[in-house]
């Protein structure tokens, strides 16, 4: 897909913005807190959720009273397989909601029409999906899942209700005198999460194996043939996650043994102990765990890999290229890297931020822009 227009209004800083964008690189110059990620934040929400907050009320400017500030954003896109039509996305923040229109139909129903809307983002903060905790490299593996096949994000949602209502009773269960009543309805909570665990795990573990094939092929190519990756799901539900995915009720199977094996000590500290809600992802560089062992330069190949392996995913699935937006990650990294993802991306639209021009040494042909206090002046293209 590519973004032709964008149309901003009183959302984080930026109380108005109109932008005709570039097919191919824009770029973004400014000094610090000028608001190049809040823009860049605006496209991502307009097309799909915030890269940084999950609360809506936080996208509306600061300043000025909340209930008066009506955020709107309106953008428009082509699709690669249909280029003469130009499809409009109308996105408001009333409160504490996100509202979205594709050519005037609900976001949800357009959405069906519309798959190929996507932003690959690359962020500074990637690189703790590395070395940080665990629910970061479980956000990978939803986040996967998710682009390529959207009930997952629904299945998701299931789990992490059913999860809340389980763990809310064994919290209650508190002078931990357990009746026959409440052993019953803990084993209805179990088959409840059992069956929506195993929705999330296989889910996850479909498109996992593609995920990691092309990250490490990619990693093995920045960082030389000595260096070998592997990644692999841990599931706090099954030892060997090379099972028969087919076999949804063989998996339940176990999935609910494993959750009764549990009952006791659950019912001890109060709230569940396995499930997908526990799983990690754990890399490894030539057998040593990079989240222990590995250099600042090799867990930026694997964030780096992570996010172009998405993006050749998406643009397997569904035909066309994701937009890629790399926010401030340019001069964090060294000239072999940023030359790769660079050569890895030539077929997307991309957006570059940067605070020195030297942030975008190597890139021709681009429109820029010119950020400062919440305006943006375009100054290229
Ligand atoms: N809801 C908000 N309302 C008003 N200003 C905000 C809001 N959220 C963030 N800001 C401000 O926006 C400014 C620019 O942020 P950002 O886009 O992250 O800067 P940068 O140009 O470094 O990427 C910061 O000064 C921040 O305080
Ligand atoms: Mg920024």
């Amino acid at each position: 897909m590519k973004i032709k227009a964008l149309k901003i209004k009183n959302f984080r800083n930026i109380p108005e913005a109109d932008f005709l964008f570039s097919d191919k690189t824009n770029i973004i110059c400014g000094r610090n807190a000028q608001g190049k990620t809040n823009l860049m934040e605006a496209v991502c929400v307009a097309i799909e959720k915030s890269f940084r907050t999950a609360k809506a009320s936080e996208l509306l400017p600061e300043e000025k009273e909340k209930d008066k500030a009506k955020c709107e954003i309106e953008l428009s896109f082509f699709s690669d397989k249909y280029p003469e039509k130009e499809n409009i996305i109308e996105c408001g923040v009333y409160g504490g909601k996100i509202v979205r229109k594709i050519n005037s139909v609900s976001y949800k129903e357009a959405l069906k029409l519309y798959p190929q809307l996507k932003t690959i983002v690359f962020i500074p903060e990637d690189l703790y999906t590395v070395k940080g905790n665990p629910d970061r490299r479980r956000e990978l593996t939803d986040e996967t899942a998710d682009m390529m096949n959207k009930i997952h994000h629904e299945r998701e949602a299931v789990y992490l209700r059913a999860l809340k209502q389980k763990n809310t009773f064994l919290s209650g269960i508190i002078d931990r005198r357990v009746s026959g009543d409440q052993l019953i309805q803990l084993s209805v909570w179990n088959e409840e999460l059992a069956k929506a665990g195993v929705n999330v795990m296989c889910g996850r573990l479909k498109y996992f194996k593609m995920l990691c094939k092309y990250t490490c092929e990619y990693y093995g190519e920045l960082n030389g043939a000595g260096e070998r990756l592997e990644m692999e799901y841990i599931s706090s539900i099954v030892k060997d996650t090379d099972i028969d995915l087919s076999d949804t009720e063989g998996v339940y199977n176990i999935y609910l043994e494993r959750l009764k094996g549990h009952l006791d000590r659950e019912i001890a500290v109060g709230h569940t102990l396995v499930g997908v809600h526990r799983d990690d992802v754990e890399f490894r560089i030539n057998g040593r765990r990079a989240k222990d062992y590995g250099s600042q330069g090799q867990i930026r190949s694997i964030a780096v890999a992570l996010r172009l392996a998405q993006a050749r995913m998406f643009g397997e699935k569904w035909g066309e290229e994701p937009v890629v937006i790399l926010d401030d990650v340019l001069s964090e990294l060294d000239e072999k890297r940023r030359e790769f993802i660079l050569r890895h991306i030539v077929n997307s639209q991309v957006f570059i931020t940067g605070c020195n021009d030297n942030d975008f040494g190597g890139i021709e042909e681009a429109c820029r822009w010119k950020a400062e206090k919440g305006e943006f002046e375009k100054i290229m293209g």
